[in-house]
């Protein structure tokens, strides 16, 4: 294995100058910022909570507007977005009603997206985390724009996602089952919940070797890293340097230690290795590619019939790892609601925004019912239900069936910009939902993935 040394003293990132992308129509970050802020309505809701605020409306008004509340700027501990990825597509639901245009391009769609990222950058905490979700076709420029807003010093990863089975791609190229989660914090101080992925049965096979005595299965790894150091994890140990170019990874006195506790491994030739015990290891360190989180991919899985909906666990994930309960969870590409459920259940309070009446629709719908397995879905253009199923949202209740099947939020507060309001009191909830007690603690997943 290939073994890379930083160099010393280590130059950050900030020390060389920054790589900036040119295109027309790019405004100074100051005319963004003094962008008019957005006016809303409130519409009533049955449990409004202003700490759970979802808007329909136009996403840059209302973060203009969230910039100049002292209750939201700077206090928002992470932001998922799912923008349009300059797809050219127009996006219907499994039923075929209009969703969403993917129409921007080129400088259009770069200036969109900047607008956009400059005012989440504004309204983050310091210690706050942004996950922006693309495809491959904008998110090498996105990646530019990023690390010039943000820093590319605050860069943290490039994940990969397989978002889909393979598909028998026709074309002449590898098929597409990939995109792409661009992670960057505002600083280098930084809410993070490290997660593990539990151990398979495959995975733990790397733990070959039993301690006769105790049973415990381990595996055997180097007591030394990459780099010389002059301090104590230079000095020889049992009268042995560090192999040339490498450093101790403990002092002598701890590696005499472990060695006490029967934790290092002789070899017949001398060397010691570590001994790494599979009971005390809580699983794999999640790394940046991301296998197990596919987007609907089975008629059993629960959907909204929202397009370009996430899988919900992905989101789960991302709001585990970057926020802790009480904090605040922003979306402004809300489309299905997926984050805001995610953030919800794992007890997170929350900011949602989507200017499409479908998105708003789906979301309420959403929030009072939960979702319904795919399998529903198919060849059913009108949703073909019998007299005793729960009303869909918005039809009139008969009396017996005036609690939800399936409440997922149901404290919240709703905004719309003056033009959507009247749309919006039109599809607002018709049942007095309970409030669901919160308790920071994660709620199953539902059959959802
Ligand atoms: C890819 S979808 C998001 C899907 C979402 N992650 C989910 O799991 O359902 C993008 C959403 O952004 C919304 N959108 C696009 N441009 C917007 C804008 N300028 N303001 C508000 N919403 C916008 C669209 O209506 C659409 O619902």
């Amino acid at each position: 294995m290939a073994t890379g040394v930083p160099r010393s003293p280590i130059r950050s990132v900030s020390d060389s100058p920054p790589i900036t992308l040119g295109y027309p129509g790019k405004k100074p970050a100051e005319e963004i910022l003094a962008t008019t802020p957005g006016i809303f309505e409130h519409v009533p809701t049955p449990n409004a909570n202003m700490r759970k605020r979802l808007y329909f409306a136009e996403n840059l008004s209302v973060l203009t507007s969230l910039a100049q509340d002292p209750g939201v700027c700077g206090k928002v501990r992470l932001v998922y977005i799912d923008p349009p990825f300059a797809t050219q597509t127009v996006f219907h639901s499994r039923k075929l009603a209009h969703a969403y245009e993917d129409v921007f391009e080129g400088a259009d769609y770069l200036e969109f997206m900047r607008e956009r990222l400059i005012l989440l950058h504004r309204l983050l905490a310091d210690d706050g985390s942004i996950y922006v979700h693309l495809d491959a076709k904008m998110v090498f420029h996105i990646k530019i724009l990023m690390d010039e807003i943000f820093g590319a010093g605050n860069f943290r990863n490039y994940i990969t996602r397989k978002k889909s089975n393979p598909k028998n791609y026709t074309r002449n190229q590898y098929g597409n089952i990939a995109d792409y989660i661009l992670f960057y914090t505002k600083s280098a101080n930084y809410v993070w919940n490290k997660q593990v992925e539990p151990w398979t049965e495959e995975r733990a096979r790397e733990y070959q070797y039993v301690d006769p005595a105790t049973g415990r299965r381990y595996m055997k790894v180097p007591v030394h890293a990459p780099g010389v150091r002059n301090g104590e994890t230079g000095k020889p140990w049992r009268g042995m340097m560090p192999p040339p170019g490498k450093h101790w990874q403990f002092p002598p006195s701890t590696l005499d230690e472990m060695d006490a506790r029967g934790e290092i491994y002789w070899s017949k030739n001398g060397n010691p290795r570590r001994k790494v015990y599979l009971d005390e290891s809580p699983g794999v360190s999640v790394q940046d590619i991301w296998l197990d989180y596919r987007d609907a991919h089975n008629q059993m899985v629960h959907i909204s019939g929202y397009p370009t909906e996430k899988n919900i666990n992905l989101l789960r994930r991302i709001v585990e790892a970057s926020s802790n309960p009480g904090d605040i969870v922003l979306d402004c590409f809300a489309g299905s609601g997926t984050t805001l459920v995610a953030a919800d259940s794992l007890g997170r309070d929350w900011i949602g925004v989507d200017n499409s009446p479908e998105a708003m629709r789906t979301m309420l719908h959403r929030f009072e019912h939960g979702t319904e397995p795919m399998g529903d879905f198919v060849g059913k253009q009108t949703p073909k239900r019998k007299a005793t199923d729960t009303p869909l949202f918005a039809e009139p209740l008969p009396a017996e069936n005036s609690k939800p099947v399936c409440c997922e939020v149901s404290d919240f507060t709703l905004f719309a910009s003056p033009d959507l309001a009247s749309a919006l009191r039109s599809m607002t909830l018709t049942h007095q939902a309970e409030p669901v007690k919160r308790d920071g603690k994660a709620r199953s997943a539902k059959a959802e993935a």
